[in-house]
């Protein structure tokens, strides 16, 4: 008797997108003088950030051109992710709604392990990270959302490693699915670290 594989299935698979924006860096420039803007105007709120500043209200209501770039980068990237996950909706008949703030990290601020419940999409854009970042610092980690799996570290399985770390760079934009805990390790240097945030919500348009 022998014993044959007939198929081996990744079933419920979790999708990470990373992107990068060439030629980001007027980009950049412009969103951080948009929320040094708005931190003088407002004290921002308190979420999962520990010791930064993070905006108040929706960040893509702004007009401001840079604001609108961002957005459009934004709804660009989700587009490819519902391609690459061969999404088979039909988008016109679902209208996105994008909910965006900036987060500022100084030295020590971090964010605590959270999930963004009731949307789809959550991402985050970089717009500046400290030049210099060792260790873990700056990185942002997912948790493996599935249950029962600290029982199969013994097997030291790629599948089941529990947890993933990135560490962004100015430009780049993470997309994940809104359930996926994550968290972002303190800052270590004196220099600022600041991100966009963003859900994404996809609901059945209203036929008029
Ligand atoms: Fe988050």
């Amino acid at each position: 008797m022998k014993l044959q594989t007939t198929k081996y299935e990744k079933l419920f698979s979790t999708p990470v997108l990373r992107f990068h924006v060439e030629g980001h860096d007027d980009l950049n420039t412009a969103l951080l003088r948009e929320g040094n803007d708005m931190r003088a105007l407002s004290e921002g709120v308190s979420k999962s950030n520990r010791a930064g500043w993070h905006s108040e209200g929706n960040l893509f209501k702004r007009k401001t051109a840079c604001v609108q770039t961002l957005k459009t980068l934004v709804t660009d990237s989700i587009a490819a992710a519902n391609a690459q996950i061969g999404a088979r909706a039909d988008f016109d008949e679902l209208s996105l709604k994008l909910f965006g703030w900036m987060n500022m990290n100084p030295a020590g601020g971090y964010n605590a392990p959270h999930t963004h419940p009731g949307a789809q999409w959550s991402g985050v854009y970089y717009v500046s990270q400290p030049a210099v970042e060792t260790g873990n610092a700056g990185m942002i980690e997912f948790l493996d959302p599935r249950s029962d799996l600290p029982n199969w570290r013994i097997l030291k399985a790629p599948a089941f490693r529990l947890k993933k770390k990135l560490r962004p760079m100015p430009g780049d934009m993470i997309l994940f699915p809104s359930y996926l805990v994550h968290w972002v390790y303190p800052n270590e240097s004196e220099e600022e670290r600041v991100s966009i945030a963003f859900n994404a919500t996809f609901k059945t348009r209203r036929k008029s």
